[in-house]
């Protein structure tokens, strides 16, 4: 079985795009099937905000269009993600957790693939309805140490404000105060909406029922991949 496609085998041998809006359940979902098919998980928003915490030159770029919720100019994301997904442990695969964002991102996405061992793209488009994303974007608390993701109404942890697995401080990220929120949900409509139909019309965009219960999604995620090989 050594050589089989599958968790802990041969990766995932594609580019895992996981698509949606703000709060659809993309980075719960991309740790764990990552860590389901020992692959790496490509956040290109934790990118970004490493380089804030850090006070980088392209954090200090980032941070205004993320504090008011708009995305971060291509040119400046471009390169931070074709540098990630050609790095060695991307080899067998990734999992692409808010990139691409615009159209642009999605053609240079095509470009640098085809340089890369594992190309073939498959797009999991998070089908949420808006209150429901505003509820969980308002309750979620992350870990400041390992990333893990809660949620106070309906996934907290089991002591107030401390992570299970390593009891760091959890936070509440700063763009999730309602009103940047809003102005989140509307840039996914004006500029990323229009990447579902672009990869529909290819014919590899899967729909996900993102309101299901997070491990009914997570084994919905892993039917589909087992279908797809
Ligand atoms: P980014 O970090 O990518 O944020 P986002 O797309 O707004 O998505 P979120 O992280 O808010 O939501 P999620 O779908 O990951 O949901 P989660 O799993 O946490 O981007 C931040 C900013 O960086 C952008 O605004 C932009 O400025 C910049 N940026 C990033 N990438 C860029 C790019 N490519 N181009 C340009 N700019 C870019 O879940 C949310 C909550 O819901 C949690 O509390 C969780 O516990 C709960 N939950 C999850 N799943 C379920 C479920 N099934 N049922 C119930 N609750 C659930
Ligand atoms: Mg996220």
């Amino acid at each position: 079985m050594a050589d089989a496609p599958g968790p802990g085998a041969n990766g995932l041998c594609r580019a895992l795009i996981f698509l949606g809006p703000p709060g659809a359940g993309k980075g719960t979902q991309a740790r764990e099937i990552a860590k389901l098919y020992g692959v790496p998980h490509v956040s290109s928003g934790d990118m970004f905000r490493e380089h804030v915490e850090r006070d980088s030159p392209l954090g200090r770029r980032a941070k205004p269009f993320m504090e008011s919720g708009e995305l971060v100019p291509d040119e400046i994301v471009l390169g931070m993600v074709e540098e990630r997904i050609s790095r060695p442990d991307c080899a067998r695969g990734f999992v692409l957790d808010g990139f691409p964002r615009t159209l642009p991102q999605a053609q240079k996405l095509d470009e640098v693939l085809g340089s890369l061992p594992c190309r073939k793209e498959l797009v999991m488009h998070f089908v949420v309805d808006t209150a429901q994303l505003l509820r969980r974007l308002t309750g979620r608390r992350t870990c400041a140490v390992g990333g893990e993701i809660y949620n106070i109404y309906n996934h907290p942890p089991k002591s107030p404000g401390r992570c299970d697995h390593d009891g760091g401080e959890l936070i509440q990220r700063p763009d999730d105060r309602e009103e940047v929120i809003r102005g989140r949900l509307g840039t996914y409509e004006a500029r990323t909406r229009l990447l579902v139909d672009y990869y529909r019309r290819q014919g590899i965009l899967v729909d996900l029922d993102g309101m299901a219960p997070p491990a009914e999604v997570t084994a919905r995620i892993a039917a589909i991949l087992a279908q797809a090989r």
